[in-house]
Order: structure tokens, then sequence, then C-alpha cells
């Protein structure tokens, strides 16, 4: 991914579409609060808006689009807000999963889903499954992921090779680390964007993003929608991405 696939990365230079745009989807509460709305008005209306990215990376030719709904520390919220959240994403799932399919997106999750609820981790893998031959869109949710615990969680597996199956140290190469993480058959981020107008990227894709272009819009995530990605990507086009070259 990184180093490796800097040269096809490289093609989105000159006005040309980023193939994989990630989004840390920020200030759903904001919203919700500048409306005197409780919190989960504004994390429905983030579905909504999470929905209408999905179809716009369609229109807009992104081959995949990763969306940061659920990170490993989002557990540390009021537990009532974490419940309102997995019942939003599994309705979610149930509603739209007919639209998705129809659509030509496949959803894939990273993330320790397999850590939620079983019902709704049968649904993830129904849908998943579902989807697996789609090809016009990949919708990549990140699902009680955090990209340190990632990054141990492929640490863990070269270990058990290293120690179990001969793995050579030498062999512990960028390239062996990428082919551990959730992302493995999937290209690096050459865009991440952030709304909100906080400027951090919160355990998200810290060894993806390398040679990402970072974008902060100041637009609250429920108001962000097809326009707002369109002004994104023509931005990136026009960055210069020289990936450590000159
Ligand atoms: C940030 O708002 C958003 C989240 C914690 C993620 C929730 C995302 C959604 C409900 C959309 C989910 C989309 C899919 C596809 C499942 P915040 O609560 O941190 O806002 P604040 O910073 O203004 O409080």
């Amino acid at each position: 991914m990184s180093v490796a696939s800097a040269p096809a990365a490289a093609a989105g230079q000159g006005g040309s579409v980023p193939r994989h745009v990630a989004i840390i989807m920020d200030g759903n509460g904001r919203w919700a609060k500048r409306r005197l709305l409780p919190r989960i008005a504004g994390h429905r209306k983030g579905i909504e808006a999470a929905k209408a990215v999905v179809r716009a990376a369609g229109d807009l030719g992104i081959e995949v689009l990763t969306l940061y709904a659920f990170s490993t520390e989002n557990w540390r919220r009021p537990a009532d807000e974490v419940s309102d959240l997995m019942g939003l994403l599994r309705k979610f799932i149930v509603d739209d999963i007919d639209e998705l399919a129809a659509n030509g997106v496949r959803l894939r999750i990273i993330g320790d889903y397999q850590a939620l609820k079983p019902d709704l981790v049968k649904l993830i893998d129904d849908a998943m499954a579902r989807t697996a031959s789609n090809s016009r869109t990949t919708l990549v949710i990140a699902l009680n992921y955090g990209s340190q615990a990632e990054i141990a969680r492929a640490a863990r597996q070269l270990a058990a090779k290293v120690s179990g199956s001969g793995m050579s140290l030498d062999a512990i190469t960028p390239e062996a680390i990428e082919a551990e993480l959730y992302t493995a058959d999937i290209p690096a981020p050459d865009l991440v964007i952030r709304t909100s107008g906080e400027q951090r990227l919160s355990n998200f894709l810290l060894w993806q993003a390398a040679y990402a272009e970072l974008m902060f819009v100041d637009t609250l995530w429920p108001d962000f929608g097809k326009a707002e990605l369109a002004a994104a990507i023509s931005g990136f086009g026009e960055r210069e991405r020289r990936f450590g070259g000159l």
C-alpha cells in the first residue's frame, strides 16, 4: 500500500479523482446542540449524510469510500449514546442493504466488529456476503476500529508467524505489516477528510494514510453532502503529491 502503491496513487494528480477517500465524520453532536436537539438526532441526520455521500461517491467515480463510524475509543461515551449508535448502525444495515446491493456497492468492515453483539455481527456478515461480488464502489465502514490496535494485531500475527512457522525477522517489512492489516486488499487512502473543523486523525488509518492528502473542513457532518464531497475532490485535484520524491 503506502510506498508500494505510490505510483498508482500518483495517478490522482492533475485534477483526477482519488481512488480512495476516507472520512472522519465529526460534528453530529454539535449539529444537534445548535438546534437544541438530543445528540441522537445529530447521529440520525449523520446516517442520512453518510447515505448521500455513498451515493455521491459512486456518481463521482470514487472506488473506495471509508467512513469512520465507531472507534475503539467511542466506548467511553455514555452507555445510552453507544447503544443509540449501535441501534442506528443496525437500522442502516437492515434498511439500506437492498439499495447498496442494487447499486453495486460492496460492503466491507474494518475493525474488531466481531466483538459487537452476535445479532449485529450476523447482520454485518450477511450484508458483506451479499455484496461481496459488487464492484462499483467499495464502502468500508470502520467499526470498533482503532489504528493502534490494528497495528498491534498485525504485530502479534507476525510474531506468531516468526515463532510458529519460522518466518525470518528480515521478512518483517512494511509490505508484510500491510498484509496483516484489516485493509490488506484495499488501496491506501488518497484523501482523508475530517469534518467539523477539528484537525486530528484520532487513531484513524495512521499507517495507511502515510501519503494521503489531509483535508479539514468546517462543515458539520450532517450538513456534508454531494456538493461538499465534490468540492473536496476538486481541492484534491489541485494538490501536488510527491510521495517523498521531488
Ligand atoms: C461524530 O459526531 C460522529 C460519530 C461518533 C460517528 C457516528 C456516525 C454516524 C451516526 C454516521 C454513521 C454512518 C454509517 C454509515 C454507519 P460527534 O458525536 O463526535 O459530534 P460532536 O463532536 O459534535 O459531539
